[in-house]
């Protein structure tokens, strides 16, 4: 079953969005199989967003995933990549429309609540960055 990694940001856990942004989720229809809420290092953020290390937003990219706690979590479900980039709207709040996470909770592109893998490969990665095999659980829904 296909998974992928999601993480609310600091200014989605300062602004108290976290239980928003996770009831969307489980409401869709997605398993949460994975959640912690960290203090994420910069070697941590450093390798998070390597791809972005030549950008001119990166060391403020770092800084401000570094500057207080995110929640992470991995989600389960049918095409839950493309589906949950979906729910959260375009990077750019300014163009993410009304309804999504972003569109809905953001204004600013640095300040965008939530990170979420924008492929397969990504979503691989990052599992595997932010998550040890025993934080991970495999269960069925029954109810
Ligand atoms: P995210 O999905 O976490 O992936 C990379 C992040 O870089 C992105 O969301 C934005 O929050 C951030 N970002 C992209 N462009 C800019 C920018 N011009 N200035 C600051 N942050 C940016």
């Amino acid at each position: 079953m296909e998974r992928t990694f999601v993480m609310v940001k600091p200014d989605g856990v300062q602004r108290c969005i976290v239980g928003e942004v996770v009831s969307r989720f489980e409401k869709k229809g997605f398993k949460i199989v994975g959640a912690k809420l960290l203090q994420v290092s910069k070697e941590l953020a450093e390798e998070h967003y390597e791809q972005h290390k030549e950008r001119p937003f990166f060391g403020e990219l770092v800084d401000f995933i570094t500057s207080s706690p995110v929640f992470a979590m991995v989600l389960e479900g049918n095409n839950v990549v493309t589906s949950a980039r979906t729910m959260m709207g375009a990077t750019n709040p300014k163009d993410s429309a009304p309804g999504t996470i972003r569109g809905d909770y953001a204004v600013n592109i640095g300040m965008n609540i939530i990170h979420g893998s924008d492929s397969l490969e990504s979503a691989e990665r990052e599992i595997n960055l932010w998550f040890k095999n025993e934080e991970l659980t495999q269960y069925d829904v029954t109810v």
